[in-house]
């Protein structure tokens, strides 16, 4: 078994490399994007990415803007645009609890591709401006009870309380005068859920602190937490709720962009 285990693994690694390498090559086309838009996506996000497609005012949170290139679940740092593979795992993913859902069997590696080609279109940024290095995400120590206790310090020292509450049920002081940049009033997410609205494992949750999420009052921390510091913090989310689930050996996550094509 041990043999086994040996030979396969440098040659899923490599493949994985050749994969990775492949991904970052590929581009969309976005004149076949359009297609792909017209019929998975005006409906809510409209014909000119505004969001104000036809049934735009029916859902809450509202479906996103795309003119400013404004975007919130990113493996960049705060500020900067996303890269493609961002923009296709939304489309994977979907958005949890939001009418944003998942549309990994609905259409296949290029036509998201293609579509993301597209709604980079209605923003002028895509043109000017490139995406920032992503943030480093160090390996995640194994979580332990004792984690999670240093996390919900570290959740008093950084104050997250202000908005998501005490007991991290997104009722905090602040919570009511909250609003996006588009004007909307948005709640401090309740973190007892059980899921983040983006992908819920170890690094998924991590990267919400350091690269904030743009365009909402959700601030990035990298300048303040160190990288213990925000992977007790992540621990103590998880402790919040069975759901989450919980590295307790300490083993290699899988990288942020590694998902089937
Ligand atoms: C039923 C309505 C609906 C449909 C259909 C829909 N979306 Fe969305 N989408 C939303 C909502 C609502 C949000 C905002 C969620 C939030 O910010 O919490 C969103 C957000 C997004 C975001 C922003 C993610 C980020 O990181 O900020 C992207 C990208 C996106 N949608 C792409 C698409 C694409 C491409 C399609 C079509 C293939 C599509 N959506 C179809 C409702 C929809
Ligand atoms: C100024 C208010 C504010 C502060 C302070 C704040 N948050 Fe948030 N946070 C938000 C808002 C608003 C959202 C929801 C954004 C959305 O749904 O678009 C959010 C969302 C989140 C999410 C969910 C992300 C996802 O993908 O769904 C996590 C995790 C989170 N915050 C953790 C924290 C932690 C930990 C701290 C302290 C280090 C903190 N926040 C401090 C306002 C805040």
């Amino acid at each position: 078994m041990a043999t086994r285990i040996a030979t396969v693994l440098p040659a899923l690694v490599t493949l994985m490399l050749v994969a990775g390498n492949a991904r970052a090559q590929e581009v969309g086309d976005a004149t076949r994007g359009k297609v792909v838009y017209e019929q998975y996506c005006v409906l809510c996000h409209g014909e000119k990415g505004d969001g104000q497609g036809h049934f735009s005012q029916d859902t809450t949170p509202v479906p996103r803007d795309f003119r400013q290139g404004t975007y919130k679940w990113r493996t960049t740092p705060s500020g900067s645009l996303p890269t493609d593979a961002d923009l296709e795992r939304v489309l994977i993913t979907g958005l949890y609890g939001t009418s944003m859902s998942s549309l990994r069997t609905t259409l296949n590696h290029q036509q998201r591709l293609d579509v993301v080609a597209y709604i980079k279109t209605f923003s002028p940024r895509f043109k000017t401006d490139k995406p920032e290095p992503a943030i480093v995400i160090p390996p995640e120590p194994a979580y332990t009870a004792e984690s999670v206790k240093r996390g919900a310090d570290v959740y008093d020292k950084f104050n997250c309380a202000q908005c998501h509450g005490d007991g991290a049920e997104g009722d905090g002081p602040s919570a009511d005068d909250l609003t996006d940049d588009w004007g909307n009033p948005i709640v401090p997410y309740d973190l007892t859920e059980g899921h983040i609205k983006c992908g819920d494992g170890g690094p998924e949750i991590y990267r919400v602190f350091i690269g904030g999420l743009n365009g909402t009052p959700m601030p990035s921390f990298a300048d303040s937490i160190s990288p213990a510091e925000a992977w007790d913090l992540v621990h103590y989310i998880q402790s919040l709720s069975p759901t989450y689930p919980k590295n307790l050996t300490g083993a290699p996550n899988k990288p942020i962009d590694d998902f089937p094509p």
